[in-house]
């Protein structure tokens, strides 16, 4: 998938940890398995997945704050550099913001002193009274008035959406191509995070910004990207444009996703509606032993013989839009557009209730 107008690349990343188990025992952590993302200037691009599905790690990868244990990243279609120097020039163009703009802060600094050490760091050109103009400016940038008194305001003085726009503005007093929201509004308060939707949709838009959006919801996914890429564990299952993704999903778990998530004028089944009793099909799998075949099988009411053993290969669908899933090379992707995922659930099931899905096919 390479291309020249991405400014940032996964290709074929993963990551594996390796961690300790119960008797000291060494386990393997498959926590993101050949992942590919692209971004692009101006674009933004929504990761969603539920908890654990690596979201966070492939950030992380995008960051350069782990190496992958395999596949590779590109910026501006060039591999990465080794060394300090170049993990510098790295971070004045990429820059991660994460969930919790509390811990991302120094509760003993000012406002004023955080983000002056950045442009000491970045700028060093820069005199004192060019770096006092850039502290206001960065502060006006992301809507905080008036920018002379927040500057000298401490992190426990403001409210949790001024804070994340604080930890905005230190990410862009670097001047980066590339911001990394990993979640950037879900620990703030629901009335405002409409208005920091904004402020990111702003950013892209106005300084041509790439931005990669971590979240678990899809409806604030829908309303900032372009594009939107989902991960079940560890693994991309789909990615394509926002509308086509939305409006016809061509994995199972998209459409599990897109059918549970709010929407007015649709109505969202609740997750037990979905499941139904979450024993009976299962919770997401352990990264340490995951399912062969399609991670996803085990909750899956179309799963076949194949996608127990083998991983389903990509399939394009056209505009950018792609998926891992069997239905789609065994001629049965039809069959997602003409059900919901709780009538699929509920055809797998006897009279008794419980799960079918291995007979069933
Ligand atoms: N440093 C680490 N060492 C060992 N395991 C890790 C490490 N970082 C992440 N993991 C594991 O990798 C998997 C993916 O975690 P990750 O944080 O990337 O998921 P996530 O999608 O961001 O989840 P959430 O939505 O809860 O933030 C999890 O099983 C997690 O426990
Ligand atoms: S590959 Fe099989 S188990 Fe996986 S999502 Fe598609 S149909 Fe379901
Ligand atoms: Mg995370």
């Amino acid at each position: 998938m390479s291309d020249d107008s991405y400014v940032l690349e996964a290709r074929n990343v993963s990551k594996h940890f390796t961690v300790r188990g119960a008797a000291g025992r060494a386990r393997v952590v498959r926590a993101v398995e050949d992942a590919s993302v692209a971004l692009r200037p101006g674009g933004v691009l929504a990761l969603v997945g539920e908890s654990g599905s690596g979201k966070t790690t492939l950030a992380r990868l995008l960051a350069r704050f782990h190496p992958p244990t395999e596949g590779e990243i590109l910026l501006r279609g060039e591999p990465l550099r080794r060394g300090r120097r170049a993990a510098r020039a790295y971070h004045a163009e990429v820059q991660l913001i994460f969930q919790d703009p509390f811990g991302s802060l120094n509760p003993l600094h000012r406002v004023r002193y955080t983000l002056d050490r950045t442009l000491r760091l970045h700028e060093p050109g820069l005199d004192r009274a060019g770096r006092r103009r850039r502290v206001v400016e960065l502060l006006e940038r992301v809507s905080l008035s008036p920018a002379a008194e927040v500057a000298e305001k401490f992190p426990h003085e403001l409210s949790g959406g001024q804070r994340q726009r604080v930890v905005i503005a230190r990410a862009l007093a670097v001047r980066p191509k590339v911001l990394l929201g990993d979640e950037p509004i879900s620990m703030l308060d629901v009335s405002i995070r409409l208005d920091m939707l904004n402020l990111l949709h702003r950013l892209r838009a106005d300084e041509g910004l790439a931005l990669l959006y971590i979240t678990h919801d899809i409806a604030s996914a829908r309303y900032l990207c372009d594009d939107i890429a989902v991960m079940y564990a560890g693994r991309m299952v789909e990615s394509g444009p926002r509308e086509r993704l939305i409006g016809a999903p061509q994995h199972p778990y998209t459409k599990l996703l897109v059918e549970s998530s709010p929407d007015p004028e649709r109505g969202a089944a609740g997750r037990d509606e979905l499941f139904g009793d979450a024993d009976q099909l299962g919770e997401p799998p352990s990264l340490i032993d995951p399912p062969d075949g399609c991670r996803f099988h085990p909750r899956c009411p179309f799963a076949m013989a194949e996608c127990r053993t083998q991983s389903p290969p990509r399939t394009e669908l056209g505009d950018g839009h792609w998926t891992h899933c069997w239905l789609h090379q065994k001629g049965r992707a039809g069959e997602l557009a003409g059900t919901t995922f709780a009538s699929a659930v509920a055809a797998t099931r006897g009279a008794d209730g419980v799960a079918r899905q291995e007979s069933a096919r």
